[in-house]
């Protein structure tokens, strides 16, 4: 059978991470170390299928800032780390890496090495990798309808936000969250309006590719009717 629902846009909520560790005795930091590689599986296994174009990462949200300090730092010093020791793999996939995310509010450093990789890997054509970071879908939209207030707007319209938005790529095909947390958080808000959800008990640090490959099978074989009748 030929597969009816093309995915062209992936969006991942990584949850589970402090669980994994907390059921092995150990610190939250060694849940989000672990969830770390498993990014990089995935991104790997996404730039070997056949019809993905994007695949958006859930990493840090507007609200994790009310999470320990100590917790914060790790993720934003892991996050540096991931994004160094990644350059080589981007280009051996020919992967491009995009964050979307308020960043103003992260080290100078940091931001630095986001830009950096971002203008280093902006000429690779099999994959757009996105990190979601300081990332919240209700800031997005306001951030862009104050920006198009700016430009002089007066009336605006779906097309002009969906263009405006940091993730102007496409809508979001498929939508997974592990955890076995059933909820948005706050992720791509607007772009996710006819998404196909899939919530998995798998905790993130325990995700693979197989199980991926599961969820996709599921998705190609659902009925996505976008208010029309099939
Ligand atoms: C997801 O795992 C990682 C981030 C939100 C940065 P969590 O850290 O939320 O893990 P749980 O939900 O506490 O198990
Ligand atoms: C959502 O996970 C944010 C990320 C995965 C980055 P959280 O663990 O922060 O979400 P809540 O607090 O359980 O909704
Ligand atoms: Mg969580």
């Amino acid at each position: 059978m030929v597969s009816s629902n093309m995915l062209k846009h992936l969006a991942l909520i990584m949850d589970g991470n402090g669980r994994w560790a907390k059921e092995r005795g150990l610190k939250r930091t060694k849940g989000h170390e672990e969830g770390a590689n498993v990014i990089r599986d995935i991104t790997t296994y996404c730039s070997n299928h056949p019809t993905i174009e994007t695949v958006t990462f859930y990493a840090f949200s507007t609200e994790n800032w009310k999470r320990p300090k100590l917790e914060v730092e790790f993720l934003m010093k892991l996050l540096d780390t991931y994004l160094k020791k990644e350059l080589p793999v981007y280009q051996k996939y020919n992967v491009r890496f995009q964050a979307i995310g308020d960043m103003s509010a992260f080290s100078k450093t940091l931001q630095k090495r986001i830009l950096q990789t971002e203008e280093l890997t902006k000429n690779n054509t099999n994959l757009i990798q996105v990190l979601a970071l300081n990332y919240g879908g209700r800031l997005e939209i306001t951030t862009t309808v104050n920006q198009l207030i700016a430009q002089g707007k007066t009336t605006i319209s779906e097309d002009d936000i969906s263009r405006g938005l940091q993730t102007p790529y496409s809508d979001i095909d498929l939508m997974i969250r592990t955890s076995g947390e059933e909820r948005i958080s706050n992720f791509l808000l607007w772009q996710l309006s006819y998404a196909e959800f899939y919530f998995s008990h798998t905790l993130w640090p325990d995700f693979n590719k197989d199980e991926l490959d599961t969820i996709i099978r599921d998705y190609t074989n659902r009925t996505r009717r976008f208010g029309g009748v099939k």
